[in-house]
């Protein structure tokens, strides 16, 4: 029975659609109430049992390296003022069980490049690709729903979630035989098809589990939409050898990477956040 140890954040994007917030600061680090995309998606990966976090990383990326490490003179500042509750939650970023590896991505080529370029460190291990741009409020959180269906199934696992059929042309799309509740086989996979052309509206949403032999495929896969090694054409090579399955998560997904799921999210996650949903709800009744 193999498990699954190691969580590949292809983090190296641009985030041309959040300029100017975006021109120096990673859009992986913008918030949500208080916490970092990037840090909701690692937490997603400690409660799924993933101790090592892989970050695919580029150029203007160093604050994503800096928020898991430790920071010192934080800390001591915040322990010479007695502030134990904010010393804790600095120090809780990084469990001192996780490993935070990152190699760069020195190219833009695309999400299939940036998962390949795991490859050194994943090596022959199945393994999870969290896209921390899409933030699934889930409980259990997402990827620990499908880590639990790959214990049974041991095999690569796509986290789908139906899409208004006017969206198709924005993800993934799978189409599937029936399995079981909530788990389908899927027979064939296409990148952003028109939606006259789409298989289905079953769409992938930033949560993957895939085998090793995902790399083999990567390897191999031309320039495919967008003129980009895109990540489902290496699902499409994979799928015709092995059993691909695709698992409707349950759980709340915002499109972090659009302004409207961003805005989105911050008021769902504001509502919900102990510190400030009292205040919050007030304030958006009172704009009714
Ligand atoms: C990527 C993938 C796509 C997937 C989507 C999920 O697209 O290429 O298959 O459905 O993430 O968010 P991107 O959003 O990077 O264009």
């Amino acid at each position: 029975m193999k498990k699954i140890t190691k969580a590949v954040f292809p983090v190296a994007g641009m985030g041309s659609r959040f300029l100017p917030a975006t021109k120096v600061s990673p859009k992986e680090m913008m918030p949500i109430v208080d916490k970092p995309l990037i840090q909701y998606a690692v937490e997603e990966a400690v409660a799924a049992g993933i101790t090592d976090m892989v970050f695919i990383t580029g150029r203007n990326k160093r604050a994503i390296e800096d928020h898991f490490d430790k920071a010192y003179e934080l800390e001591a500042e915040l322990a010479m003022r007695g502030k134990e509750e904010l010393l804790r939650m600095v120090r809780e970023v990084t469990p001192s069980h996780i490993n935070c590896i990152y190699i760069r991505q020195t190219e833009p080529l695309g999400l299939g490049h940036a998962v390949l370029c795991a490859k050194p460190v994943v090596q022959d291990e199945p393994f999870a690709v969290i896209l921390a741009d899409d933030l699934i409020d889930g409980e259990p959180p997402a990827i620990r729903q499908m880590v639990d269906v790959f214990q049974r199934h041991q095999c690569s696992i796509l986290g789908v979630q139906n899409v208004p059929r006017e969206q198709t042309g924005q993800y993934g799309i799978v189409s599937c035989d029936p399995l079981e509740t909530g788990i389908e086989r899927v027979n064939a996979i296409v990148e952003k098809p028109r939606p006259e052309q789409a298989p289905s509206t079953l769409a992938v949403v930033g949560r993957y589990i895939l085998t090793p032999r995902i790399f083999h495929h990567l390897e191999k896969v031309q320039a495919g939409a967008g003129g980009e090694i895109q990540l489902t054409d290496g699902i499409a090579a994979l799928m015709r050898e092995e059993q691909m399955l695709a698992y409707r998560f349950g759980g709340t997904r915002y499109d972090c990477g659009s302004k409207l799921g961003y805005l989105q999210a911050t008021v769902a996650l504001g509502l919900k956040h102990p510190e400030v949903r009292e205040g919050f709800a007030a304030y958006l009744n009172s704009l009714k």
